[in-house]
């Protein structure tokens, strides 16, 4: 057996020694290196606050429309039988979230029997209209994180951390987790088809820490994706890291995969050893993806590798976390989020990459990203119109042919979170905080839908306006969604455009097949800086700690009927996003008639907990309820009682302060 694989006595011993603490998401102050995505300490916030970052109340001020304004009657033609340029067949659980490893436990759960109830819902969100969800533990918080025998770390915690270490070679672990923290992944994957990206260390190379990949194996099965070899190694010897020496180049980076890939396939413990590692996972600033494919990583190690990787922020507001540089003005900096041109610009490096990943029969994968490293940007970050940027980022990188993109979650401390527990000291008082970057998830997944089989295309329409993008889904060869995007900010309906839509057979000889009529679903606010209440179909997650993980409010859902030449007129509103499904099928296989969520009744720490009988949650199928959310209108909770009587016949079981699965939300309190 590999040395390592097993702890020894006298390891475990120096380790009750150490300084570890009980991890604390709101007191972080780990800065491992020169990238702080996802370990933000001191946010840059608004000239008056003090608070955290995911609660900055900085509103900026929206662009003016342009000038001349955006056409606004304009034709989309689709046509039946494909396009050309469509995208490789993509999955609904495209857009998936990367969870920061150091506060995994804050935002999954305290462990494997006390998961965050919202956390369920946000995942079961995405279940719903998509069939499963893609999420990664893991960030630079994972590069030498150890794992530790159970019962080792204070309070029988199963994560912890040693605030006096540093991210370095020879230094000792500032991340200790137990296997624990995989049994909880396992345990959310039971019950919302969760599927998980980690990490293998990296600090030490001879040998590799295994364990995570021995265990994750084990514990979370198929559910278990691939592992991550190496965070960002084009950051490695850039100060202040220093984990490996000046002049460490992709050649260097690669054959430490190579080693990697020899010491897996000499560990007995580890049973599937094809398709496992993501590399490189650069951050692309300081190498080009190019020149990693240029050292034969591919051709070398092919069979090892699960996918290709790359992590991309599209700027960063490290000035305002580290006092030094030139700090961005956030007002001046907003409109260069708010157009199709930042998508299509930010791709341009990476399309030779992504069909370099298509010949090699590997997804391609954009494992962390978000609006902006170092915590984001306040108003940017967390306003209506990073909704906007992070979607059609999405769709982009999906027409493009990316397989997977990944929306990093950072904490307390970042702003662009796409959902944020609250503060551990707060947790049983209030609920969490949803962004915009999550209504885009939503967006995402049923415009992807559950077939694994839709191809998108960007149409290029209303002649490739930068403000007006639009994509076209296509199933099967016909094509059954289109999104509509409206970029502008304008309230007196100047800027609202209508997209006569029609189907004909031009492009590939098929006959027109168009609709009578179709059904349209938007994500809306008033305007693009606006922050909370943003709704999808009319339900929203409210404001600042106004969310338990469920859409509120009644469903709200347009139908458009086509006229006598089977154009159908749909209005796109500034600003909005429009979800057009050209088929009834395409509308009832992502909407839900009832959702399945698992509502958080629990006012104290230890009364009215609820137990959900997971075997009830198995045969669901999708669609069945265990609760009427259309008639839940309000934030405030149900009582265990109205939820009972609205569920006749369903096995929801009240328990006190017992079962087995309890709502995490008043029970991730330290
Ligand atoms: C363990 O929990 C107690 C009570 O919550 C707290 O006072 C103490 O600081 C914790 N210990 C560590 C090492 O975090
Ligand atoms: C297809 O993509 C290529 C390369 O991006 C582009 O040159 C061409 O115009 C596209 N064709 C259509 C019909 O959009
Ligand atoms: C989870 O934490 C609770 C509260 O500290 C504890 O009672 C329970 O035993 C823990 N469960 C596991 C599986 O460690
Ligand atoms: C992409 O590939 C083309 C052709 O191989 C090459 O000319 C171009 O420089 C590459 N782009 C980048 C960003 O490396
Ligand atoms: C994506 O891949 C498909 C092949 O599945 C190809 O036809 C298409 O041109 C690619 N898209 C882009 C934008 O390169
Ligand atoms: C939570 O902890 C923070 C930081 O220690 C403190 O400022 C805040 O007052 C605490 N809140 C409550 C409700 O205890
Ligand atoms: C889509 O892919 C996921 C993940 O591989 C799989 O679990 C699911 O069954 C697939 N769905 C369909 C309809 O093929
Ligand atoms: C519309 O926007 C303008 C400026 O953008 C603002 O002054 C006005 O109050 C808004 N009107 C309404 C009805 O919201
Ligand atoms: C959000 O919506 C609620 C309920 O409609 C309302 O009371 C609140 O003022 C809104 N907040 C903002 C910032 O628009
Ligand atoms: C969660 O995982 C533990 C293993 O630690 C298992 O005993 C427990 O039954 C699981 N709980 C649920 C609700 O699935």
């Amino acid at each position: 057996m590999r040395p390592g694989s097993l702890l020894p006595l006298a390891f475990c011993v120096g380790l009750a020694r150490a300084q570890y603490t009980v991890y604390q998401p709101l007191n972080q102050q780990i800065i491992f290196g020169g990238n702080p995505d996802s370990t933000p300490t001191a946010a840059g916030p608004a000239a008056t606050y003090t608070g955290a970052a995911a609660y900055d109340p900085t509103v900026l001020v929206a662009p003016s429309p342009p000038n001349p304004g955006i056409p606004t009657q304009f034709g989309v033609q689709l046509y039946s039988g494909g396009m050309t340029n469509l995208s490789r067949p993509q999955s609904g659980a495209f857009f998936g979230f990367s969870i920061e490893m150091s506060v995994s436990t804050h935002v999954l759960g305290k462990n494997s029997s006390l998961i965050n109830v919202p956390f369920l819902n946000l995942m079961a969100n995405v279940k719903e209209r998509a069939g499963w969800v893609q999420v990664r533990v893991g960030g630079n918080t994972q590069e030498n994180a150890e794992l530790v025998a159970a019962g080792t770390l204070p309070n029988n915690s199963i994560l912890a951390k040693d605030y006096s270490s540093t991210f370095t070679a020879t230094g000792s672990h500032p991340l200790a987790y137990t296997s624990d923290l995989l049994y909880m992944m396992a345990n959310i994957s039971d019950f919302t088809n969760t599927h998980w990206f980690l990490g293998v260390p990296f600090f030490n190379t001879t040998p590799f820490a295994l364990e995570i990949v021995e265990q994750a194996q084990t514990i979370i099965g198929d559910r278990m994706l691939g592992f991550q070899a190496g965070n960002e190694p084009d950051l490695y010897a850039v100060p202040p890291r220093t984990n490996r020496p000046v002049g460490y180049a992709p050649a260097d980076y690669t054959g430490e995969v190579g080693l990697l890939v020899q010491q897996t396939n000499n560990d007995a413990l580890i049973t599937q050893r094809q398709n496992l590692f993501l590399v490189p996972s650069i951050s692309a600033t300081v190498w080009t993806p190019e020149q990693v494919w240029d050292t034969g990583i591919v051709e070398s190690y092919g069979s090892s590798l699960y996918g290709l990787s790359v992590e991309r922020y599209p700027n960063n507001n490290c000035a305002a976390v580290y006092g030094s540089g030139t700090p961005v003005d956030v007002q001046a900096t907003f409109p260069s989020y708010l157009n199709h041109g930042a998508a299509t610009g930010l791709i341009q490096s990476y399309i030779n990459s992504s069909n370099f990943a298509m010949e090699n029969n590997k997804p391609m994968i954009m494992f962390e990203t978000n609006t902006a490293s170092c915590s984001g940007f306040p108003g940017i970050s967390d306003s209506f119109g990073a909704a906007l940027w992070s979607l059609d980022w999405a769709f982009t990188m999906a027409f493009y042919n990316f397989s997977t993109a990944l929306f990093h979650v950072g904490g307390q401390n970042a702003y662009y979170n796409p959902f944020t527990p609250p503060p551990t000291n707060q947790s049983t008082f209030r609920e969490w905080t949803i962004g915009p970057v999550y209504y885009a998830a939503l967006v995402m997944a049923e415009a992807l839908g559950p077939s694994n089989a839709s191809q998108v295309v960007d149409l290029g329409m209303n002649d490739g306006n930068t403000f007006t993008p639009g994509y076209a889904i296509y199933e099967g060869g016909s094509p059954t969604k289109l999104v509509l995007f409206n970029f502008v900010t304008d309230n007196s309906t100047a800027s609202d455009y209508t997209a006569s839509i029609s189907i004909g057979g031009g492009q590939t000889g098929q006959p027109a097949a168009n609709p009578s009529q179709v059904k349209v679903k938007y994500l809306r606010a008033e305007s693009v800086s606006q922050k909370g209440n943003f709704t999808w179909a009319g339900q929203t997650m409210g404001n600042n700690f106004e969310s338990d993980g469920r859409l509120k409010g009644d469903v709200d859902v347009q139908t458009v009927t086509c006229d006598g030449n089977n154009v159908c007129a749909v209005k796109v509103p500034a600003p909005s996003v429009a979800l057009v499904f050209l088929t009834d099928d395409s509308y009832n296989a992502v909407t839900p008639s009832n959702t399945i969520t698992f509502p958080t009744t629990v006012q104290t720490r230890t009364v009215n907990t609820i137990y959900i009988d997971p075997s009830a949650i198995e045969t669901s199928n999708g669609h069945w309820g265990m609760e009427d959310h259309v008639g839940a209108t309000s934030f405030g909770h149900k009582s265990a009682a109205t939820l009972r009587r609205s569920m006749p016949g369903v096995a929801l079981l009240i328990a006190l302060a017992a079962g087995a699965f309890v709502a995490g939300r008043a029970l991730v309190a330290a």
